[in-house]
């Protein structure tokens, strides 16, 4: 299958420099980022039309689509598998794939350019410190990076569950040097998830790059929410933060009980 094409109106994302550039000028003139994830090609293309700051393909989409107890078990494979139709809906939208679990090693710029030819216009890579010579050499290669500190989903099983970060002074301290890092390297954006909200704010205002929540309070330069979460597509697990505008499960359960209804009434005649 030949590589995905971006469509011109999504060349400023796939530069390092111009898209945070971009980013931190909406940072500075107060408007806040709006951001969903996306794993396939309808949702994309409905969501493109919403003025969404990007879409992401996270890696939640072991979870949400593919029914795994977390995102520890998602690989590059699928991450490319879903980046695909997500970048042919998103005409106008960045697209921005999560670097699953274990690909941000040595083979971190070959994984990034991977989920590039795949669609991707930038890459997502969780951790702080630790990820930055990853993250520089994806940035140095002209891939732009979207951080994520706080809770990090794909350490889930070695921290024993999703739990707030920050609140001792010496996690807030880490979360603040990592921030400053990311944002020295040149990060478009960062990810906050469960970064206990006064930590949040205070990272907000010591870096230039926006910062993008989720459940870290209202502190944030934005917010980023899982689309099944936002419609109520997944009845079964809501995060305590999230709170679904829609109830589409239910709708959907309608839909298919009359049919099923209409369909055994005519009969064979
Ligand atoms: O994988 C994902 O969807 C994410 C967001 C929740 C930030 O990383």
């Amino acid at each position: 299958m030949p590589p995905a094409e971006p469509s011109s109106a999504r060349s400023l994302f796939r530069s390092p420099p111009l898209w945070a550039a971009h980013l931190r000028g909406k940072k500075v003139a107060g408007r806040r980022l709006a951001t969903l994830t996306a794993y396939d090609y309808p949702t994309a293309r409905i969501l493109d039309s919403c003025g969404l700051d990007f879409l992401l393909v996270g890696d939640s989409l072991g979870m949400v689509v593919l029914g795994h107890p977390d995102t520890t078990g998602v690989t590059m494979n699928d991450m490319c598998h879903h980046t695909r139709p997500v970048a042919r809906g998103a005409e106008h939208t960045a697209v921005v794939t999560d670097m699953p679990v274990g690909s941000v090693g040595a083979e971190a710029v070959a994984n990034a350019q991977l989920l590039r030819t795949a669609g991707a216009d930038a890459v997502k890579i969780e951790g702080g410190l630790e990820s930055l010579d990853a993250i520089s050499a994806v940035i140095a290669e002209g891939i732009p990076v979207v951080g994520h500190l706080g809770m990090l989903p794909q350490r889930v099983r070695e921290e024993g569950g999703y739990k707030i970060k920050g609140r001792k002074d010496s996690e807030s301290a880490g979360l603040l040097e990592s921030a400053r890092a990311l944002d020295r390297a040149g990060v478009a954006a960062i990810v906050l998830e469960l970064v206990h909200p006064p930590v949040a704010v205070e990272i907000s205002n010591q870096i230039s790059c926006p910062t993008i929540g989720i459940g870290s309070g209202p502190g944030c330069d934005g917010e980023i929410l899982v689309f099944h979460d936002l419609v109520g597509l997944s009845p079964w697990f809501r995060p305590p933060f999230a709170k679904p505008l829609e109830h589409l499960a239910e709708r959907i359960q309608a839909a298919a009980t009359s049919y099923a209804a209409e369909v055994r009434k005519l009969g064979k005649s």
